[in-house]
């Protein structure tokens, strides 16, 4: 049992100890308005890295101080970051974990408390604070999501994983959903992936071969189709890792099969796998070691990330390793209650008394 969930693997030339993937998270009142880490923040990682996941990959991590999706949100905007972050990388691969950082920007979803416009590739007509960004400024931006992976690289990072889904910036401009421009940002698939794809060869070229490039897609970006050609062409572009998530929208999901046990996003995640050669991660309710096994062993994932659960037990993995009991997840309504305060977590609270 399990044991296809815990083979070694490798992305690139990197090996993996196991199929298990710690996805991003955030901890919004771990760090303050500088967004430099704290020891919270680092205490927090090498506690989850120490679990057991083969890959963490850390939480949304700003790339612009005015594309915040929150006042608190981890910064990597500037060289003053990267004593905090190299603390991180170091206490994950101490628990020999491959670290990965997750670099964002909000776009239309910019906090009101970071900024008083919320820059995208299109205005969105219900936001009165939203605006296009001019070309200019796109190219600030590219420069800052490669700047802000150097930095990753120079903290100890293995990698970066760029945030191209829920609906915040990578994502709108992939999605015709929110991306209307009519220039070389807009217009087709390949115009609207030209900022993420002109990042990743400006990753590459900057941090090398070694460095892992990650991908967290939206699958119904607009539709699942569509998420497919994005998953292809980012293959294309130099992407090493993908990560199926959903596009911050309620439109388009795709159905699942009649008597699919999986929800639509994983559904989604595992056609995607058909459609390239580089490994990709499914997550979103996987919840039970029995499912995440199910996924591997059909060939369906490369890897699992499960979130909540370790949330809830961060010696989730170990535990299923050594057959042991876990403390699961209470799956809070309406939402996670980590959102707002980490300390408000049921399960955590009842694991750590
Ligand atoms: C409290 C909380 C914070 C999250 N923060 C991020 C984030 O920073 N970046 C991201 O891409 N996804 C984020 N997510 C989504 C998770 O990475 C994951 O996709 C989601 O929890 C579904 O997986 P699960 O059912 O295993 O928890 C967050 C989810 C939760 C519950």
């Amino acid at each position: 049992m399990n044991q296809l969930l815990f083979s070694e693997c490798h992305i690139n030339k990197h090996l993996i100890k196991n199929r298990i993937v710690f996805p991003p998270v955030v901890c919004f009142n771990y760090s303050d308005e500088t967004g430099i880490a704290s020891v919270r923040n680092v205490m927090h990682y090498r506690q989850i890295a120490a679990g057991g996941p083969g890959i963490v990959i850390t939480e949304a991590t700003a790339v612009w101080k005015d594309g915040r999706l929150a006042p608190f949100q981890l910064g990597i905007w500037s060289d003053e970051h990267i004593p905090g972050m190299r603390k991180i990388a170091n206490a994950v691969k101490a628990e020999g974990a491959l670290s990965i950082l997750q670099i964002h920007h909000a776009g239309l979803l910019t906090s009101d408390k970071v900024s008083d416009v919320a820059k995208a590739p299109s205005a969105d007509p219900g936001n009165p604070r939203s605006m296009a960004l001019g070309i200019e400024e796109i190219e600030e931006i590219r420069e800052a999501f490669i700047a802000a992976a150097a930095r990753a690289k120079m903290a100890g990072f293995h990698g970066v994983e760029l945030h191209g889904a829920h609906g915040y910036l990578l994502n709108q401009f992939a999605s015709s959903l929110f991306n209307k421009r009519e220039d070389k940002y807009g217009r087709g698939l390949n115009e609207k992936l030209k900022l993420a794809t002109d990042i990743i060869h400006g990753i590459r070229k900057q941090c090398g071969n070694d460095f892992i490039i990650g991908y967290r897609l939206g699958a119904n970006s607009p539709t699942l189709d569509d998420g497919i050609e994005i998953a292809k062409k980012l293959e294309k572009a130099g992407v090493d890792l993908l990560h199926v998530s959903h596009g911050g929208s309620l439109q388009n999901l795709p159905r699942t099969p009649k008597g699919y046990e999986f929800n639509w996003i994983v559904f989604s995640g595992t056609v995607i796998k058909t459609h390239v050669k580089i490994p990709v991660i499914v997550v979103n309710e996987i919840k039970t070691p029995e499912r995440a096994e199910w996924l591997i062993e059909n060939n369906h994932a490369d890897f699992v990330a499960l979130g909540r659960p370790q949330l809830a037990d961060p010696e989730w993995v170990n535990h299923v390793m050594n057959n042991e009991e876990i403390v699961r997840c209470m799956s809070c309504k309406p939402k996670c209650r980590w959102y707002e305060d980490s300390g408000l977590c049921p399960a955590r609270k009842k694991r750590d008394g």
